[in-house]
């Protein structure tokens, strides 16, 4: 089942004959990705992703199958790129209340430098055993590496070194860099991030396949999803049909109607990561030169009591996307009540997620009232290929994007500053 857009929010404040002339102007730009003679043209490996991803499958599960038949927990240690696409996918997709793929614990590390949040870990996986898998493409991003020293002296005094290294997986560059060295002194199985591959869209290699197939996520259906995508974008000239270039296009029209901040809307709290990934997508590739819309997002209707208000009425410079899914698979009702003391038994009887749309719904038409373009993408049903579609989407018309923007979407030359700070103020 194929995710869809519905553009009809936002037609209050742009123009649907300049969606399509925006969108058209961009076939130019969807060509250059093609045929990789625009700005980042070293980092377009991802493009061809969908297709190629399916000659790893097999190694990646059987490594998968291994770490899960060695001990009942992975930690996955990397930051940013090497980390957020696998978290989303796994959250959106697992029980939040149980470790529900063959009750195997993933747990993330090296995202932070939080020396609480290590020592709760450290303290937590004493005398357990565990499995770890360390994701960096260059190997010395101060957080995931902080965190790997640690995890690594644990486990080898855990179990020794030896049986320690058959317990590692590295994920990283095949030549290049401190856990190649590392991988290759210590003989650790290792997996590869393509040169022409950069963080934020590493999601369909091993950095983001591995740790999902070791959670129990369905790899093969994510990139059929992925692949099916493609095929509607990528390999689409017909401007009408093609996804990626009307959400480029929409997007962009607005930005230049003042409308300079998107917020990635979900109903649906197992997407909150997925807004994560995109913030990370989006907001690397385009914030930069003194342009670029923010990507923000918002939980609803959680944060309909806390944010709700801004997004109604505060300063005018807000567009949504909202990721509208469908159908979910439980059946729960609402139950009535003899007393009814909190008036709901006028909804007795109906399934929650009835309850959901309505609210949905009811907030979309109130923020087209309130001045807030609303661009729908609908999601048939939470699983993984609806996601691998949604991913890819969202990579390559972050791609288009960032040429109608006129900036390289693929380099992240900001992002150094702090670094640069911290190593001084360090000492290095
Ligand atoms: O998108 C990016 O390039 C970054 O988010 C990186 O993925 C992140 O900084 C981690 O880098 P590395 O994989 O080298 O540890």
């Amino acid at each position: 089942m194929e995710i869809t857009l519905n553009y009809k929010g936002c037609l209050n404040f742009i123009d649907e004959n300049d969606i399509y002339a925006s969108a058209s102007d961009s076939l130019r730009h969807l060509q250059s990705l093609i045929d990789g003679d625009g700005q980042g043209n070293d980092f377009l490996g991802w493009i061809n992703l969908p297709e190629k991803a399916i000659y790893e499958i097999g190694a990646i599960k059987d490594t998968a199958e291994m770490l899960r038949r060695n001990a009942g927990i992975t930690v996955i240690v990397g930051i940013g790129g090497s980390y957020l696409g696998s978290k989303s996918i796994i959250e959106a997709l697992k029980n939040p209340f149980e470790d529900k793929h063959d009750l195997h614990k993933i747990i993330f590390a090296g995202q932070n430098i939080s020396e609480d949040y290590l020592a709760s870990l450290l303290d937590y996986l004493q005398n357990k055993t565990f499995n770890l898998v360390v994701i960096s493409k260059s190997g010395t991003t101060t957080e995931p590496a902080i965190a790997f020293r640690l995890l690594r002296e644990l486990l080898e005094k855990n179990e020794g070194k030896e049986t320690a290294s058959k317990r590692i997986i590295a994920v990283t560059d095949s030549k290049k860099g401190a856990l190649r060295q590392l991988a290759n002194i210590e003989g650790y199985k290792t997996f590869i991030i393509p040169d022409n591959v950069g963080g934020r869209y590493s999601v369909f290699t091993p950095v983001g396949l591995l740790p999902m197939a070791i959670a129990g996520i369905n790899i093969e259906e994510l990139i059929i999803g992925a692949r099916n995508m493609a095929v509607r974008t990528r390999d689409n000239k017909d401007v009408k049909s093609n996804p990626a270039l009307i959400y480029a296009a929409v997007r962009n029209l607005l930005y230049n109607n003042g409308k300079i901040i998107e917020l990635l809307i979900n109903f649906e709290p197992g997407l909150h990561y997925v807004a994560e990934w995109w913030k990370q997508l989006f907001g690397e590739s385009e914030g930069k030169e003194g342009k670029g819309i923010f990507p923000a997002a918002a939980d609803l209707t959680t944060d309909l009591h806390s944010m709700g208000q801004y997004i109604q009425d505060g300063k005018r410079v807000l567009f949504e996307t909202v990721l509208s899914v469908e159908k979910n698979t439980s059946n729960l009702i609402i139950p009535e009540e003899k007393k009814d003391l909190d008036k709901l038994n006028y909804i007795a009887g109906k399934r929650i997620s009835e309850v959901n749309k309505k609210a949905e719904e009811g907030t979309i038409m109130a923020h087209i009232d309130g001045k807030v373009p609303v661009f729908k993408i609908n999601i048939p049903l939470l699983n993984e290929n609806s996601l691998g579609q949604l991913m890819y989407l969202f990579e390559i018309s972050c791609g288009i994007s960032g040429y109608i923007l006129g900036v390289n979407p693929f380099n992240q030359p900001g992002v150094e500053a702090y670094k640069k700070n911290m190593f001084a103020l360090l000492g290095k």
